[in-house]
């Protein structure tokens, strides 16, 4: 293969419609040596393995089919503790609440802080003989020194960095604090599937690696996948092949025992090389939508003194049939939107058997926040983000 095609297609922006444009990011040359290595699937795998660990700054990670498949071993973990609740933002993924439930545990919900999108410290200090399970939501790192705190005064934190690859608080990587943390490579990187945890526990990882399903996706570089990829770089707006490629990929699901095919690990590989210069870009960003905006807009912002991963942009409008609108629009346009909306707030609520009143903030999250994937986004597409925004936002007020 030659990698100049490689490049051209991996860079096409022609297949935004499809969430592809988040390939602009991938260096399709570097992506093609790890795929095209003598390395089996099973080396390549250990390899992104070592990379993580030393990222995450533990001793041991596995990576699984999804960040979800992790949060469900981690879950599964926690029980043969004899853990028997788990704290978790309420405003959030809606696999996360049934996964742990599934495990075993009884699921207690936070609040979230509408201007951090996260848990704010006072909460999370207060969880007392549950384990912890805390998000560095849309990439915005958490008080890593209050976490830090609370893990030494006996709460089992689960960290979960699946928005935030590479962020860090006050210079310390996120990742590093809690007993276990969880990984993602499809937020601000550019994998289709895959995810990891890491663990200094030697026991949670022996047991995440015995029980996570060892199933390679059959034809990684069989028939499906050489076909897929041989479409894939010979028409590259075309809309069918992505269709084959999905297919290839397998169709996600968290349950499932796939791990991440090779393709996506060779993805995953070269931007892990480069994650700081990616999360780099996603701030500047959103440094660049605040701009644009001038205030009509209002964001969620990180802690200061952080580098958030900025995954994404949050845009808070004052009402919610005005989020709703941007949420259509930039959807249509093909935006990367799909991620916390009002349904997953809910199914959280009800899988606790809790209440949505007693969460007003994760209400009016769901009600008036619009995450938006920063990844990849050209100047251009942050100019419609922000005039698109600016008239919805700013009409009927
Ligand atoms: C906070 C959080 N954790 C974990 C996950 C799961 O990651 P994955 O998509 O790799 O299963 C998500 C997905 O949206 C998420 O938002």
């Amino acid at each position: 293969m030659n990698p100049d095609v490689w490049a051209r297609f991996l860079s096409d922006g022609s297949f935004r419609k499809r969430k592809a444009y988040r390939y602009r990011a991938v260096d399709g040359a570097r992506v093609k040596t790890f795929f095209d290595s003598s390395e089996s699937d099973d080396e390549l795998r250990l390899r992104l393995e070592e990379r993580i660990a030393r990222a995450a700054n533990a001793d041991h990670a596995v990576v699984t089919g999804s960040g979800l498949q992790a949060f469900s071993l981690v879950s599964k973990a926690l029980v043969q503790r004899a853990q028997r609740e788990i704290a978790l933002q309420a405003y959030t993924c809606r696999q996360l609440a049934p996964l742990a439930r599934e495990a075993g545990l009884r699921v207690r919900l936070l609040d979230v802080d509408l201007s951090t999108g996260n848990v704010s410290s006072g909460a999370f200090v207060a969880q007392k003989g549950r384990a912890y399970h805390a998000i560095h939501s849309f990439g915005n790192p958490l008080d890593l020194e209050d976490l830090a705190s609370i893990a030494k005064r006996g709460t089992t934190v689960v960290e979960d960095c699946a928005h935030a690859l590479g962020a860090r608080f006050h210079g310390r990587p996120v990742g590093g604090v809690g007993w276990a943390s969880i990984f993602s490579f499809r937020k601000n990187l550019s994998a289709g599937s895959g995810g990891a945890l890491t663990t200094s526990d030697a026991k949670l990882a022996a047991f995440a690696r015995a029980t996570r399903g060892n199933a390679n996706p059959s034809d990684t570089r069989g028939a499906w996948g050489k076909r897929a990829l041989a479409w894939k770089m010979r028409r590259p707006s075309d809309a069918w092949p992505y269709a084959l490629y999905s297919r290839y990929e397998y169709s996600r699901s968290e349950f499932d025992v796939f791990l991440p095919s090779r393709l996506d690990t060779a993805i995953t590989l070269d931007q892990l090389g480069r994650v700081d210069e990616i999360n780099a870009q996603n701030r500047s960003n959103a440094a660049e939508l605040e701009t644009l905006l001038g205030g009509a807009v209002s964001a969620v912002v990180p802690l200061p003194d952080c580098e958030s991963a900025c995954t994404r942009y949050g845009f808070v409008f004052a009402r919610a049939d005005a989020a709703k609108a941007f949420l259509r629009q930039a959807s249509d346009a093909g935006f990367e939107t799909g991620m916390h909306y009002a349904d997953d707030f809910l199914q959280n609520v009800r899988v606790a058997g809790s209440n949505p009143e007693h969460f007003p903030n994760s209400v009016q999250a769901s009600a008036r926040l619009v995450p938006v994937g920063l990844s990849g986004l050209s100047e251009g597409d942050l100019r419609w983000l922000a005039d698109r925004a600016r008239t919805v936002g700013t009409v009927g007020n």
